[in-house]
């Protein structure tokens, strides 16, 4: 997997590259990741890559330009060209799961106002990390990049992956680590038991229940198995019972 960053701010990478997993990734070359100066491919001859927009209005706007250089000089028949911005599709644990399975991912960085409307003829989608506005696409592509990477095979322990929140449409049940008791406070005893069927029945059930109390909008789209329903819906009753 290739993931090319393009930002007129390529500093802001640098400790995200050189930090914990991504790091790892690197050096094992599970993925590689280019960061492009977006003001290298401006045929502007004071490097300028924005300018005021049409219209009027606060603000500069980033031209075409040097985006359509740097993606051509980029892109590939596999390439996914990915748009951060506020008005793409929201970011999701399947739209992460399903952009890991890509060879390579191009990703453009705006700021200030964002980009001329025509980098539309040149991208593949437009996304989103939430519904909020940002300085700038770095950090959004910092998290892409982050969110696709872990779910490189390899990068991971492959069950650490896959029993994430949000993996199977639920959050992940409670963990705890030592010491056993902490200022009243103790580990179930189940976990203590190691008795493995109980454990996974128990972290089946407290999924259903973190989730329930958490996130009740995962559960409408979700499909669960028989064993589940019925679990829920005893933790629904003993909720009400509370
Ligand atoms: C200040 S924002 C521009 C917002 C734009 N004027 C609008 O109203 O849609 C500058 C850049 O930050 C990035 N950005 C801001 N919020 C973002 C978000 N929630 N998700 C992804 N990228 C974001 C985009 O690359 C965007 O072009």
């Amino acid at each position: 997997m290739i993931i090319d960053i393009i930002t007129i701010f390529p500093d802001f990478f640098t400790p995200f590259l050189e930090t914990s997993m991504i790091r790892k990734a690197l050096e094992k070359q599970y993925v590689k990741i280019n960061i492009h100066n977006l003001r290298d491919h401006t045929t502007n001859k004071h490097k300028k890559i924005d300018d005021t927009p049409y219209g009027g209005g606060a603000g500069m706007l980033m031209t075409i330009q040097p985006f359509e250089a740097v993606i051509s000089a980029l892109k590939t028949k596999d390439s996914v060209v990915i748009l951060l911005s506020p008005q793409g599709e929201l970011l999701s644990q399947p739209k992460a799961i399903e952009l890991a399975t890509k060879t390579h991912i191009i990703l453009l960085c705006g700021h200030y106002e964002g980009v001329d409307a025509r980098i539309q003829a040149y991208i593949d989608m437009e996304l989103s990390i939430g519904d909020y506005v940002l300085t700038g696409g770095e950090i959004p592509a910092m998290i892409v990049a982050d969110a696709i990477t872990r779910l490189i095979p390899g990068v991971l322990h492959e069950e650490s992956a896959q029993a994430d929140s949000l993996q199977n449409g639920l959050l992940k049940y409670p963990q705890y680590t030592k010491p056993e008791h902490y200022k009243g406070m103790a580990v179930p005893d189940v976990l203590l038991s190691g008795h493995h069927q109980q454990i996974e029945s128990w972290r089946k059930q407290e999924q259903l229940r973190q989730t329930l109390v958490k996130r009740p909008d995962l559960l409408k789209k979700v499909k669960l198995d028989p064993e589940s329903k019925t679990m829920l819906e005893a933790i629904k009753q003993q909720l009400k019972d509370k």
